[in-house]
């Protein structure tokens, strides 16, 4: 299993856009500049609706209405995230997978984060009908918050191993 998924990393390692973004001098550089825009807008509109889901900040919008007036911006913004890390990975993909903080960022905080945003987002719509949200709310809320801290600390730890 692991020799295929070290095949595939080989395989997209040689592939042009691969090539490009590892051989480049700005390759690198402009695909992170990428990932990061998406990340802040992916972050951003996350932290914002968990936030007030929390009861946090001013109270001009409820969640519900703040989730869904967020939430094109929000999914456009994870697909760019989404591209930018998948261009990144081609460079060096063969490297990545042994990266055990690479590992822990992919396999199991991106998976459980993205899990329970999703459900967090369904939820809004009912939880954050007024502006006084229920404790499971503000529970979950400050939950997704910390998977997002969990994924971004794996991926700031990347370099160190
Ligand atoms: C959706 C949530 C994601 C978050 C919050 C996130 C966060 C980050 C952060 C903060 C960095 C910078 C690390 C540093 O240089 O200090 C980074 C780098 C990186 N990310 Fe992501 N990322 C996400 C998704 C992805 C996905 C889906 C992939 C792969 C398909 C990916 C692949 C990468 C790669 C390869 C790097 C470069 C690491 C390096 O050059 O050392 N990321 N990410």
């Amino acid at each position: 299993m692991y020799g295929l998924l070290l095949t595939f990393c080989k395989w997209l390692e040689h592939t042009p856009w691969g090539e490009w973004v590892a051989v480049t001098l700005w390759g690198y550089p402009f695909v992170q500049m990428i990932h990061f825009s998406g990340l802040s807008v992916w972050l951003g509109t996350n932290i914002a609706v968990d936030l007030r889901l929390m009861g946090l900040g001013k109270q001009r919008q409820t969640a519900a209405e703040l989730s869904e007036g967020l939430f094109a911006l929000n999914w456009i913004a994870f697909c760019i995230v989404v591209l930018g890390g998948f261009l990144l990975f081609s460079a060096t993909a063969s490297t990545f997978v042994g990266n055990i903080a690479f590992r822990y960022k992919l396999g199991v905080f991106i998976p459980l984060a993205l899990t329970w945003h999703i459900v967090v987002q369904r939820k809004a719509k009912t939880w954050g009908r007024t502006q006084d949200v229920p404790a499971a709310a503000r529970v979950a809320g400050f939950l997704e918050l910390l998977l997002w801290l969990c994924v971004v600390t794996a991926a700031v730890e990347i370099p160190n191993n």
